[in-house]
């Protein structure tokens, strides 16, 4: 019998779900799961040995410095990871990638200045997330999208001077964040923060200590009581110039759109235009205020007034123009389809965009200048050429009249 009973014992020793690393104490759980304590045991790295069943991890109060890869792929069940209370700086990309079941994840009061923000795309389990008391002085956006079960998110105590735009959407089990004690720059780029912050159900906690430390003016002030006046978001319109046309160099007709934009700071104007040919981008003004010699050399002159100037106007050049105002708080566009009607009245055929059709880039739609329209640059039939016009006079070339059309 005495042999059996010490196979038996041995057995038990290595089976893994009670293999524990001597500077740890095992132990499992009313749940069954398997607990690993090994805080407070100044341990300079994560101990080895560990079983694979383990659920809880906590390695609080050490002495942990860096994190490979390699370190927690012994413990690929684990739920809850307690790293906070230690000295790294340091964490490979890839070593949380590996723990697709986490739910807790506490680095809190370590020295991180970077987080392989990448990892989080494995974590689609993760409910509790502690960064704060690190060095952490950026958060990408986009980093945490797709964290759809996250419910607690620490951010606070840390170097971060702004969040990108939407940093928190799309975490709809969120219901609580704290971002206090970051030194926030309050310009406008932040302040969809402030929007965010008065329109969301999630419970910013000390959002009164959740303060800006530049520009000098709202320092001090709380993130949530930046002033509005000093960030509007974009608007535009688009009109048509209806001053009479003029001739370009090649006799034709030059169409004018002009984009009005208004916020804070002054938006800048990009246009996007589609033809049939291609498209074509402009970010910012491509002929001086007072013109330019090299302005009647490009096919779209885009002024910096919002005036868009397309000379010789033809079937080339139609399609859809687009105004994008863009400024720190956000970004609105505006279209306008346009179309050269031959000699005959707007036939039915031509293309008519449904005007629900215009994409918005902004966050609300702007009643005066959102849609997209049509814009018929109707070509009456030109003047019967007179024998006498025959040697190069120019009337007969140039567009007699133009009947514009505008659907809005
Ligand atoms: C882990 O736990 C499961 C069920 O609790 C058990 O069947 C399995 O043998 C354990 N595996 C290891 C490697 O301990
Ligand atoms: C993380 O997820 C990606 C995509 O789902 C997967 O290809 C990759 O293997 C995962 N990484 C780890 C370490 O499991
Ligand atoms: C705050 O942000 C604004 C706008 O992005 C920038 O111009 C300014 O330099 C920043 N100030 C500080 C102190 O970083
Ligand atoms: C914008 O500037 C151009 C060039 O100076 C001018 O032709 C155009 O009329 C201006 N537009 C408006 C709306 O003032």
């Amino acid at each position: 019998m005495e042999p059996l009973l010490g196979v038996l014992a041995l057995v038990t020793l290595l089976s893994p779900s009670l293999a524990c690393p001597s500077p740890c104490s095992c132990s499992t759980k009313k749940n069954g799961r398997l607990l690993a304590e090994c805080a407070y045991r100044e341990l300079r790295d994560v101990p080895r040995g560990l079983s694979p069943n383990v659920t809880i991890l906590t390695l609080s109060a050490n002495r942990l410095g860096r994190l490979g890869r390699a370190s927690l792929a012994e413990v690929p069940e684990l739920q809850s990871l307690w790293l906070g209370y230690n000295h790294i700086s340091a964490v490979e990309p890839g070593t949380f990638a590996a723990l697709p079941h986490l739910k807790n994840l506490d680095l809190s009061h370590n020295r991180l200045a970077e987080f392989p923000w990448q990892d989080l795309r494995n974590l689609s389990a993760l409910q509790i997330l502690k960064l704060s008391n690190n060095r952490l002085a950026a958060l990408p956006g986009g980093a945490l999208a797709g964290l759809r079960e996250l419910r607690s998110l620490w951010l606070n105590d840390n170097e971060l001077a702004t969040l990108a735009r939407g940093t928190f959407e799309g975490l709809p089990a969120l219901a609580q964040l704290q971002l206090f004690h970051n030194p926030f720059n309050c310009s406008c780029k932040l302040f969809w923060l402030k929007e965010w912050a008065d329109s969301t159900s999630v419970v910013i906690s000390r959002a009164g200590s959740t303060l800006c430390a530049a520009p000098p003016r709202l320092r001090g002030r709380a993130v949530t009581a930046m002033p509005g006046s000093l960030c509007v978001a974009p608007s535009a319109q688009l009109t048509y110039l209806s001053s009479p046309p003029k001739a370009g160099p090649k006799g034709g007709l030059t169409l004018s759109l002009h984009c009005s934009v208004a916020g804070s700071p002054p938006p800048e104007i990009r246009w996007q235009i589609r033809t049939a040919t291609g498209r074509v981008d402009i970010h910012g003004p491509t002929v001086a205020r007072d013109g330019g010699a090299k302005a009647s050399k490009r096919r779209f002159l885009a002024f910096k007034n919002g005036t868009m100037a397309i000379p010789d106007f033809s079937k080339d050049d139609e399609g859809t123009y687009t105004c994008v105002a863009i400024n720190d708080v956000g970004a609105r566009d505006v279209s306008v389809s346009v179309a050269l009607a031959g000699s005959e009245p707007p036939a039915e055929e031509l293309p008519r965009d449904d005007p629900q059709a215009g994409q918005p880039k902004g966050d609300q739609l702007d009643p005066s200048g959102m849609g997209e329209k049509l814009l018929i640059v109707y070509h009456v039939p030109r003047q019967v050429r007179s024998a006498a016009a025959a040697g190069g006079f120019r009337l007969g070339i140039l567009p007699a009249l133009l009947g514009v059309l505008l659907f809005w």
